[in-house]
């Protein structure tokens, strides 16, 4: 049965079955490649999104129970005018992307963040970070773009 989903501020129908992961209906029925997937399993923070502005694991959360919530993903981080969220030049300022399939639940673990801590300390970014894997070993460049975008945004 069909349900509707709020996405990247904009009301989607969704012709699926509830239990369908979220990673999927923005993948498969939405077109929104940002999310990836990764272990499937909630453990490498590859399809993160945020849920109400705090990161969600969207591999294996049913669509059907996000009905009343606000879901953004990666391609909802531009600005109206297609500029580019802090995060996401910071990201490429410090070249944090080595194979880049991490990349976007970095980004989007790491703006799950800054909405709670605006200004957090290097050991804080590591925390928040430290369930969300990186197989190329680009975490201090990572942690260097979360810091450099927390600056960009406070200015
Ligand atoms: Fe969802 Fe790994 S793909 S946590």
């Amino acid at each position: 049965m069909a349900f509707t989903l709020t996405i990247n501020g904009k009301s989607h129908v969704i012709d699926a079955d509830e239990g369908t992961p979220l990673l999927y209906v923005l993948r498969d029925e939405l077109g929104l490649n940002g999310a990836k997937y990764g272990c499937g399993v909630g453990q490498c923070g590859a399809c993160t999104v945020l849920r109400d502005g705090a990161p969600l694991r969207s591999c294996f959360v049913p669509a059907g129970s996000l009905r009343e919530q606000s879901i953004t993903t990666l391609e909802g981080m531009r600005a109206l005018d297609g500029a580019l969220h802090p995060l996401q030049s910071a990201f490429l300022e410090e070249q944090a992307g080595q194979c880049a399939y991490c990349i976007p639940g970095m980004i989007m673990a790491a703006a799950g963040l800054l909405r709670q801590k605006p200004n957090p300390s290097e050991a804080e970014i590591r925390t928040a970070l430290d369930a969300n894997l990186c197989r190329c070993g680009s975490h201090n460049r990572i942690v260097r773009a979360v810091k450099r975008a927390a600056e960009a945004m406070a200015r």
